[in-house]
């Protein structure tokens, strides 16, 4: 008996074996009368031979479309002279046929089973399983297990469990808006399903599980983007009697190993270390893009100063006032200038004010912009020098509340770095942001927010300011970023029910709502909760990162798109009414 052989094993090494394989035809041509398939499975693709002189198996193999599936049997057999393909695999060798049985016939595909199938996304996740047969998505879902698998036997040999944690929750505090699914038992009551493990792999750790992991499928009801998706995957962990930098280090080699294991290069670590708050300085984002400078100069306190009011009024009213020196901008066009301008109204900034540099020596003379007439001699000097400008520069400003001035400023650095071509290829850097403040200010509803999550330690140093300065209070938490994009994070958790309920109250949350919300979790605190702390990594975005896809619905077998819909499945779709009513739900009738 022959065994099965896997089309792109084939080489020189194999020259006169009978082998047999399986797969799908991708080409079948005809050369004077000799037929020649492409055949392929997950492994690669050979070149299979039918010769005429036995006339049914030529016939057969001559008869065979695209995407049919065959088993062949035949001989390994060397190719000659210019019929060697250098660019394959196999190229060397191709497969004289015995034999061949059509094991399934396939109608026309609606595209290409080509990495460049030149088809749109949509087409290509209505017939999803086609699509997934083509190579690049082949390849990238052989990374994903190959990069969870590693994760998998790395957290194993640092003593973590894996544990399943459950789908149908209560509701759980990451920020996003839940998916709910109703219970049947409980008319009127909800399952939330998990935006992640939190609040469970925290009970573990109280159980007395030590370490945690999880390849945790994570459910958000969000705006999505293209890094975003509805459900999504983490690898999750916890840990017991641990510090920060305990979960920082078992982080890194985790993802070292799983940067290896996808991508075969080793990462050096420990890693950088920004504190937010220089990240914000100096980069306007918290998820900084290492790979190139163009940094912030934060010039609020010289525009006290002036008259001109775009400038002072933020100065003076607690906002921003910021320059970007992109060194040798003076070469951009004003249509480009104004599609910057365009780009950074996205983030709400109400302007980008500019100054090129054509000559230091001649002030203001040999500056040329719409805001010089604006600012005295003496300041534009002092702009020039703090950002160390040359002849050449563009100076970009950006005015107003910090907010708007660091997101817009952050992304224009982050789109300047890619259009002028600053990144170099194949470069990786990845920085841990520490030191977060523990809360944000919610202005619409005029309360803190949670920066992470409502779980998350506060600083020892800063316990004093909780209630005296709570937005000067910093947090243990923690993100990695890998070239400007989130890929994971986490921070040391409450483990004292007091300190829980402190931060709850500190947050608006009233008792009876933290009761009814966490109660659970503030009681299982009671019964000798360890310290502990934990991490989780975005695994999608990871993997999306390690191919260079545009999107993480690359890397996702059966993705939904960007409007949280499956064009295969036809998911989300209405159901029947008895379903309904088994539920105790009505359809309302709706106005739009
Ligand atoms: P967080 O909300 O920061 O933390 O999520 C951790 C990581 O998950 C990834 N991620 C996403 N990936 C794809 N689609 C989404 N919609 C999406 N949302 C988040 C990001 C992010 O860094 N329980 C905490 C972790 C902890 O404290 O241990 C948590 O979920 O890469
Ligand atoms: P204006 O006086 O509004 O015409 O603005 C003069 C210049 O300042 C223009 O180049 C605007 O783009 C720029 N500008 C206006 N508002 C801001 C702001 N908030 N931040 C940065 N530049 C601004």
């Amino acid at each position: 008996m022959i065994i099965r052989t896997h089309c792109g094993d084939f080489r020189k090494a194999d020259i006169g074996q009978m082998v047999r394989l399986n797969g799908w035809v991708e080409t079948n041509r005809d050369h004077g009368g000799v037929t020649f398939l492409d055949v392929r499975d997950r492994s690669g693709l050979v070149q299979v031979v039918a010769h005429p002189e036995i006339p049914n198996m030529h016939k057969l193999a001559h008869s065979l479309r695209q995407q049919d599936v065959v088993e062949v049997e035949g001989e390994v057999i060397a190719r000659v002279g210019e019929t060697i393909n250098p660019k394959l695999a196999t190229g060397e060798v191709e497969i004289n046929i015995r034999s061949i049985v059509v094991l399934n016939r396939s109608e026309t595909p609606p595209f290409l089973i080509e990495d460049d199938c030149n088809t749109g996304e949509q087409h290509r996740l209505e017939y999803r399983y086609l699509d997934l047969r083509r190579p690049v998505m082949q390849a990238n879902m052989r990374l994903r297990h190959k990069v969870t698998h590693a994760a998998r036997n790395y957290l194993d040999s640092q003593q973590f469990f894996e544990i399943e944690t459950p789908i149908l929750n209560k509701s759980t505090p990451e920020g996003a808006r839940d998916y709910l699914v109703p219970s049947r038992v409980y008319p009127g009551a909800f399952y939330a399903l998990p935006q992640s493990p939190q609040i469970f792999k925290q009970l573990l750790m109280v159980s007395g599980m030590d370490r945690y992991y999880q390849i945790a499928r994570c459910f958000r009801d969000e705006d999505l983007r293209a890094d975003r998706q509805p459900e999504f995957t983490q690898v999750d962990m916890e840990m017991s009697f641990v510090k920060q930098e305990d979960v920082m280090a078992v982080a890194e080699g985790l993802i070292s190993t799983m940067f290896e294991a996808g991508t075969g290069e080793k990462l050096n670590t420990p890693f950088e270390r920004i504190v937010w708050h220089d990240a914000m300085d100096r980069y306007g984002l918290d998820r900084p893009d290492l790979r190139f400078g163009l940094e912030h100069v934060n010039i609020t306190e010289l525009m006290k100063r002036v008259e001109f009011k775009v400038f002072r009024e933020p100065a003076e009213k607690g906002g921003l006032v910021k320059v970007l020196r992109v060194p040798g901008g003076g070469e951009l066009s004003r249509r480009q200038i104004d599609d910057y301008t365009n780009y950074v109204s996205i983030f709400g900034a109400r302007g980008l004010a500019w100054i090129k540099v054509n000559d230091l020596t001649d002030i203001p003379g040999g500056l040329q912009s719409p805001i010089v007439k604006f600012l005295p001699e003496d300041v534009l000097t002092e702009i020039l020098s703090t950002c160390e400008a040359e002849n050449g520069d563009l100076l970009f400003f950006g005015a107003g509340d910090a907010k708007v001035v660091n997101d817009a400023l952050g992304h224009l650095r982050v789109k300047l770095g890619h259009d002028l071509g600053l990144i170099k290829e194949g470069d990786n850097r990845f920085v841990w942001v520490v030191d977060f403040p523990m809360f944000g200010w919610n202005g619409d509803e005029k309360r803190l927010d949670a920066l992470h999550h409502p779980f998350t330690a506060p600083t020892e140093e800063d316990l004093l300011k909780l209630d005296s300065d709570p937005l000067e209070v910093r947090s243990q938490a923690y993100d990695l970023v890998w070239n400007g994009t989130e890929i994971g994070g986490g921070s040391i958790r409450i483990h004292d029910p007091v300190m829980q309920r402190r931060i709850f109250s500190l947050l608006g949350i009233s008792d009876e709502e933290a009761e009814a919300k966490f109660g659970f979790l503030i009681k299982a605190l009671q019964y000798g909760a360890p310290p502990h702390g934990g991490l989780a990594f975005g695994l999608d975005r990871i993997l999306s990162l390690m191919v260079g896809a545009e999107s993480i619905r690359d890397v996702i077998a059966f993705p939904k798109t960007q409007k949280a819909a499956d064009p295969m499945s036809q998911a989300p779709s209405e159901v029947a009414d008895d379903q309904l009513k088994e539920l105790g739900l009505r359809k309302r009738r709706t106005t739009v």
